[in-house]
């Protein structure tokens, strides 16, 4: 009893999806349509419902309320189809640490339901495609965190899904892991559509073809990464580098420019205008002493800040 969508090239739709813990609603009436092929990402703080999301989608929790198909089959009247052609890296990877990986390969192929000779051929591909080849036959509770995050999306690969998702692929990982993990995952774009979610800004923007901002439950923002930096583009970020900034100067100045960041030897101020020359006039008459100004592009954590007036931290 699967229901087809009537836009074919429609891979997940939800309707108003909801999930309440109790009183809490964790996920708020969650609107998406995804296309068939893309890498969605959903970009957000810790709390804000991605996982949650994930869950519903992937038929492991019951929406509150609201609807979800994949591929045309209701997540809540079809699930037996929908597990058929989904498969999850969760974000508390599921390894077991004591076999190789060529073992949790296989014994995942299995379970899928593959021959032997299917499940070594699937594997041997894994392994080659995600770099774990010349480690494979080293138990799992000797590698590294990112080859651990490798070794769960190939796991989620055995089953050839159609749609892959990801819950937070690359977290803790070092920068030059993650980068590693991402090429990996670049390598997939195209051939299956992917939800991944993410609380590390660069990496939505560097992998997903269209991004949605989660907080608190709600979406606040969706598009492409470049147009997530055009709905802000009217906006100017004057960088002051400056020593003896105090708290009193800053707040003065967030009188006038709300949306001041504080960074590394100084601050960022973010708005439609910005007077260089008053602002460098009051940061004198508050005895800072200015090293440099200069003037910055906008990006996602710019985004971020100016629709929720937090930053999205690492
Ligand atoms: N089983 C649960 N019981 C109660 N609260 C939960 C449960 N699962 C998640 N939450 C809460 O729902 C919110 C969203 O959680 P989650 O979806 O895991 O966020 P994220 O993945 O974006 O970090 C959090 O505040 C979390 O504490
Ligand atoms: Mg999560």
């Amino acid at each position: 009893m699967s229901n087809t969508t009537s836009d074919n090239r429609i891979a997940i739709q939800t309707s108003n999806i909801s999930r309440n813990f109790g009183d809490f609603i964790a996920v708020n009436g969650i609107d998406l349509s995804i296309n068939k092929g893309e890498l969605f990402a959903l970009l957000g703080p810790n709390g804000a419902g991605k996982t949650t999301t994930i869950k519903m989608l992937c038929c492991l929790l019951r929406p509150t309320s609201g609807t979800a198909t994949i591929m045309g089959h209701d997540t809540l009247k079809d699930p037996i189809a929908v597990k058929q052609i989904i498969d999850l890296s969760p974000q508390e990877t599921a390894i077991a640490e004591h076999l190789n990986a060529w073992e949790n390969l296989s014994l995942m192929g299995r379970i899928h339901g593959f021959g032997k000779d299917e499940v070594k051929k699937r594997s041997e591909e894994l392994l080659e495609m995600m770099g774990l080849r010349s480690r494979a036959k080293e138990q799992v509770r000797k590698y590294s965190g990112g080859m651990k995050r490798r070794l769960s999306i190939a796991m989620a690969l055995v089953s050839d899904p159609q749609v892959l998702f990801l819950d937070e692929p690359t977290l803790g990982l070092d920068p030059q892991s993650r980068r590693s993990t991402w090429e990996h995952i670049t390598e997939l774009k195209g051939k299956k559509t992917i939800v991944l979610t993410t609380h590390y800004l660069e990496e939505a923007d560097s992998l997903a073809d269209r991004i949605a901002i989660i907080d608190e439950g709600n979406i606040i923002a969706l598009g492409t990464p470049g147009e997530l930096k055009d709905s802000i583009s009217d906006m100017q970020v004057m960088v002051v580098k400056a020593k003896s900034l105090t708290n009193d100067a800053i707040e003065g100045l967030r009188k006038i420019y709300p949306e001041i960041k504080e960074v590394d030897g100084g601050i960022e101020i973010k708005a439609k205008e910005l007077n260089f020359n008053e602002i460098v006039d009051y940061l004198r008459s508050k005895e800072v002493v200015i090293e440099s100004t200069s003037q910055k592009q906008v990006t996602l954590d710019d985004v971020f800040l100016h629709l929720t007036g937090k930053e999205l931290r690492e």
